[in-house]
């Protein structure tokens, strides 16, 4: 087998592997935005930004930031150590999506280690706060990709849709995993 490059359209990352991955290992994006390294083209730039997808894009950093500092916690709290690694995880893709939304914005990343969230000590706590953070942010992702004018943006807040979805879909298998 052959080591191969594969970079996402979604955060610009770049994954070395023999095989694609189903998702982004970086920023979640599903399959279809994994292109090989030589037909990957730098979306971002070419168009400016309407008022509107800058207010949802500024909004959108906001939650990235509140998430990826709540899961930090969450991770650092965490009992159970499927929940602990999930919420790291999940920490480093919020991470992710900041510094995408930053791209967009044409603004420098800014430091989120330094923000703090409150959380839960109880994984279960957690896990349906992250549900309802989920949900939270899909559905503003989601109105945002319809208010969107300009194509890459309508790309990326759908794109994010999807992602968050899937964080949803693990919280939903977690929480029925420790309830039962
Ligand atoms: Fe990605
Ligand atoms: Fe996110």
């Amino acid at each position: 087998m052959k080591m191969k490059i594969y970079r996402c359209l979604i955060c610009g990352d770049t994954y070395v592997g023999y095989e694609k991955p189903l998702n982004c290992p970086f920023c979640g994006a599903h399959e279809e935005y994994l292109v090989d390294g030589s037909e990957w083209e730098d979306r971002n730039t070419g168009f400016e930004l309407t008022d509107v997808s800058k207010k949802n894009l500024e909004k959108a950093l906001e939650i990235e930031i509140s998430n990826s500092a709540f899961y930090r916690c969450a991770a650092d709290k965490a009992q159970d150590k499927v929940v602990q690694g999930m919420f790291k995880a999940l920490s480093k893709i919020e991470a992710e999506h900041a510094s995408t939304i930053c791209k967009l914005l044409r603004i420098p990343k800014p430091d989120i280690t330094a923000v703090e969230v409150h959380c839960s000590k109880n994984d279960l706590e957690n896990l349906k706060e992250s549900s309802e953070r989920e949900t939270r942010a899909s559905n503003f992702y989601a109105k945002a990709a319809e208010e969107a004018t300009e194509p890459r943006i309508k790309e990326v807040f759908s794109a994010l849709v999807e992602i968050e979805k899937d964080h949803l879909d693990l919280d939903h298998q977690q929480i029925e995993r420790l309830s039962s």
